[in-house]
């Protein structure tokens, strides 16, 4: 089982910070669905430290569900749900689920756009009014890069896929908008990422 494990270094850097932003924004009890949960270490981690929120984790890569499983198996906590198969950009497979919480973390530059709309639309069928859609990664403000480091990641995105790339926070702001989500609320965070919480409006 665990050699199904992966490992992402940064979570083990992000992880904490990740905590104490999310953690005024969450509520402290009900249920937060994960979407794009990787190798399941955030999950994991976050889970033991937000112990009054049911975790369940998702991603739309079979492995990474794999990878989820075995993290989960190790650490054995009450809170965590077996994983879902969930692709943000196809609404087919987005749960009958009704969370207190969403959260996804470095998914939107790693996939194309349609998953950012796919996100947004999904979001605002299933939170309620006043719940959070949090978000975690490098963004562009006002069209500009805001470190070398992320316009240099951004290239190496966009390389790798040219429908990848870092989003204009303005950009997702809107889609937000679009979907009756309140403009966001912001937390700087290390290595030039943001933490990015968006509420369902009232
Ligand atoms: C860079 S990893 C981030 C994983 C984890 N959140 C973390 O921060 O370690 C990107 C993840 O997004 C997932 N992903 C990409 N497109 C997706 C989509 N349309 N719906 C759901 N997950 C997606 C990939 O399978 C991968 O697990």
């Amino acid at each position: 089982m665990t050699d199904e494990k992966r490992h992402a270094p940064a979570t083990l850097r992000n992880r904490q910070p990740l905590l104490e932003a999310l953690r005024p924004h969450l509520p402290n009890t009900g249920l937060l669905l994960e979407i794009a949960s990787g190798s399941g270490e955030h999950a994991v981690f976050l889970a033991e430290n937000l112990p009054g929120l049911v975790w369940q984790p998702s991603d739309r890569d079979a492995d990474a569900l794999s990878s989820i499983r075995a993290w989960m198996g190790d650490a054995a906590l009450p809170n965590i749900q077996p994983p879902l198969l969930l692709d943000a950009g196809d609404p087919r497979t987005w749960p009958d689920l009704r969370p207190d919480a969403i959260l996804c973390v470095n998914m939107i530059h790693i996939a194309p756009w349609s998953a950012t709309l796919g996100l947004f639309a999904g979001a605002a069928s299933l939170l309620r009014p006043g719940a959070p859609l949090c978000l975690y990664g490098p963004y562009k403000r006002a069209g500009q890069h805001t470190a070398e480091s992320n316009a240099a990641f951004d290239a190496d995105l966009r390389a790798r896929d040219p429908a990848w790339g870092v989003r204009d926070l303005e950009a997702v702001a809107e889609v937000a908008v679009g979907h009756g989500f309140a403009p966001p609320v912001i937390v700087e965070m290390p290595a030039n990422n943001l933490t990015v919480i968006f509420r369902k409006a009232q």
